[in-house]
């Protein structure tokens, strides 16, 4: 593989490139230049980031003669709350920009999303420039246009779809990434594999646990291979009309069990989704529609590189399934009242389900819970 491999989303007029690499960041001026309207740009980050990487960011920005303005937030999920957006955008307004300034989240999800809204909403839309430095944004949340804050009611409520112009994904930064945030990322990856990509599956149960341990070669080949496929699934329906959907593996679940933890550090995002996906594998097991070895191999493969497969990672909480249920049914990806989950005929065979009685799943919770 080259130093720096380059996936394109095609979007008509709205495409973009997601430049994958070691030491992008430090030439990401050279790269931002050709898709700036004009040599300015706002930088939004978030302290801890901002310690690790803005320098360097700003020092390839100057070096390519572009005027960068740097804000730095809070660090956390509450950073996506609406009072520090309506602080974030009075900020951007404050420095006087016009519609030919582009913003530059710099930043795992939350800094990812919280910007991009901000970017969809400033003047009407401006554009912006996504550099996650998560593996799980760099995987998933920067790539596909979903943008959005929280409100009081749930996660990702306000938002809208904006495409960044360019997403830069380092993979040097990973190495200053927690084991834990690592695994959360590589949750999202073996989504791709369970959902369509069996042979990609395959290589993660040889590679995975290498990966995780920081392989360079192994994290800079499993991302793009998730952006190519990320990029293939939105180019196909940007809007989530269809098959985009099936990115939302075991995120039904996962979103549930989410909530009962507060969003908080008790479960992250991707331990949710890793824990959703097994359910998901068992549910389908359950209903007849996947071979249960097959769940039981995401189990095991999900296990050995240590991510949570099941609701006894913690002992901390009650799990109660009437209230996972209630979650569920608050769900934005409700319609019409029925609850949608993505189920599974095998791995990297997934399809969305909208006719899925909720007694047959309140069943299966009392069971996953219970066990
Ligand atoms: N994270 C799911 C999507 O972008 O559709």
């Amino acid at each position: 593989m080259t130093a720096h491999e380059t996936v394109r989303v095609e979007l008509g007029p709205r495409s973009y490139d997601i430049v994958v690499g070691d030491d992008v960041l430090a030439i990401a001026g050279e790269m931002m230049a050709p898709v700036l309207r004009r040599p300015r740009v706002v930088v939004v980050t978030d302290t801890h980031v901002a310690d690790l990487h803005l320098e360097t960011l700003l020092r390839s920005l100057s070096d390519s003669a572009i005027d960068a303005e740097p804000i730095v937030l809070e660090a956390g999920e509450q950073t996506k709350e609406i009072g520090h957006f309506g602080k974030l955008m009075e900020a951007i307004l404050a420095l006087d920009i016009d519609r030919d300034v582009a913003l530059v989240a710099l930043g795992g999800g939350v800094i990812g999303d919280l910007t991009g809204f901000t970017a969809a909403t400033a003047l009407r839309g401006i554009d912006f420039i996504q550099v996650p430095t998560t593996l799980l944004a760099q995987v998933d949340s920067s790539v596909g246009g979903k943008t959005g804050i929280n409100s009081p009611q749930g996660k990702n409520l306000i938002g809208a779809f904006h495409q960044p112009r360019l997403v830069l994904a380092d993979s040097r930064v990973l190495r200053t990434l927690s084991r834990r945030e690592m695994l959360a990322g590589y949750a999202e990856m073996v989504k791709y594999g369970l959902i369509g990509d069996t042979a990609f599956f395959g290589w993660l149960e040889g590679h995975g646990a290498d990966l995780v341990d920081g392989d360079p070669d192994h994290i800079r080949r499993a991302v793009v291979a998730c952006c190519r496929a990320k990029a293939a699934i939105v180019a196909a329906d940007e809007r989530e009309g269809g098959v985009r959907a099936l990115l939302n593996l075991g995120h039904t679940f996962g979103h549930a069990l989410e909530a009962e933890t507060g969003f908080s550090n008790t479960l992250l995002h991707g331990e949710a989704v890793a824990i959703g996906m097994v359910m998901a594998f068992d549910l389908s097991a359950r209903l007849g529609l996947c071979p249960p070895d097959d769940a039981a191999r995401v189990r095991r493969h999900l296990a050995a590189v240590g991510l949570p497969t099941g609701t006894n990672f913690t002992n901390s909480v009650l799990w109660d399934p009437s209230r996972l249920m209630m979650h569920m049914g608050r769900d934005k990806k409700v319609k019409g009242g029925a609850l949608t989950f993505i189920l599974v005929r095998g791995i990297g065979d997934a399809f969305v389900s909208r006719d899925v009685p909720a007694e047959e799943v309140s069943a299966f919770l009392e069971g996953a819970v219970a066990a």
